[in-house]
C-alpha cells in the first residue's frame, strides 16, 4: 500500500541470546544466563530515575572502576537526567584467578579533584566487598561533601567487610560470573549479559 510504513517482524527485531551449541564465538564456555540484556535494561532505567531524584539539584561526579564498570558507566548515566561529570580509575584485584587477594592497586588515579563533589562510585560487583573498602577510604580521603556506591551486582552473604551500598541492580549468589563488563582472564566483558561460566573453564586456574 503507498505510504505505508512497513515495521520489521518482532522476532527480528528482538535477539535471542543463544548458550550452549548455537552461542557466537564469544558465549563460548557460558553456561546459562543469569540475568539477561532486558533486565538489565530495566533495572538501569529505574536506578538512573533513583539517582535523579536522589541527586535533584546537584551536579554528581560519577567514578567508574575499570574496566569491569565500562559498560555500566555508559548505559546507566544515560538514564541520569541531570549535569554529569565521569572519570575513571583503575584498580589491579583479580589478575586471571577467580578468588580475590585483598590486594588494591591504583593503576590510574583521578583526573578530578573531589573536593566538595557529589561523588557516586560505579561499581560492576560486589564480591568479597575488599576492593570497594578500600576505594572508599582512599576516596573519603579526599573530602567529597558525599560519597555513594552504585554497583550492578552484589553476592549475597560473603562480603568480609561491613559495606553501604545504596544503590544495587542485583543480588546474586555467590558464584563466579561474566559479561556485562565482567571478565574471566579478559575475555566475555563484551557478552550483553550477566553468564554463569561452564565449571571447566576456569576450574584448572
Ligand atoms: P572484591 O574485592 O572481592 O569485592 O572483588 C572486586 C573485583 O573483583 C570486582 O570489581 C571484579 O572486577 C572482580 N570480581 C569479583 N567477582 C567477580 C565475578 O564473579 N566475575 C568477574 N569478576 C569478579
Ligand atoms: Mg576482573
Amino acid at each position: 500500500m503507498e505510504g505505508r510504513v512497513v515495521l520489521p517482524e518482532l522476532e527480528d527485531t528482538v535477539r535471542v541470546p543463544s548458550v550452549g551449541p548455537l552461542a557466537d564465538a564469544r558465549e563460548r564456555d557460558i553456561e546459562r544466563i543469569l540475568i539477561s540484556e532486558q533486565e538489565i535494561a530495566d533495572k538501569l532505567r529505574e536506578l538512573g530515575e533513583q539517582i535523579t531524584r536522589d541527586y535533584q539539584g546537584r551536579e554528581p561526579l560519577l567514578i567508574g572502576v575499570l574496566k569491569g564498570a565500562f559498560m555500566l558507566m555508559a548505559d546507566l548515566s544515560r538514564h541520569i537526567r541531570l549535569p554529569v561529570e565521569v572519570d575513571f580509575m583503575a584498580v589491579a584485584s583479580y589478575g586471571a584467578a577467580t578468588k580475590t587477594s585483598g590486594v588494591v592497586r591504583i593503576l590510574k588515579d583521578l583526573d578530578h579533584d573531589l573536593e566538595g563533589r557529589d561523588v557516586l562510585l560505579v561499581e560492576d560487583i560486589v564480591d568479597s566487598g575488599l576492593t570497594l573498602n578500600y576505594l572508599l577510604k582512599n576516596l573519603r580521603g579526599r573530602r567529597p561533601a558525599s560519597l555513594e556506591v552504585c554497583a550492578l551486582l552484589k553476592k549475597t552473604g560473603i562480603q568480609r567487610v561491613h559495606l553501604d551500598v545504596k544503590y544495587v541492580g542485583f543480588e546474586i549468589p555467590p558464584d563466579f560470573v561474566v559479561g556485562y563488563g565482567l571478565d574471566f582472564a579478559e575475555r566475555f566483558r563484551n557478552v550483553p549479559y550477566v553468564g554463569l561460566l561452564r565449571p571447566e573453564a576456569y576450574r584448572d586456574l
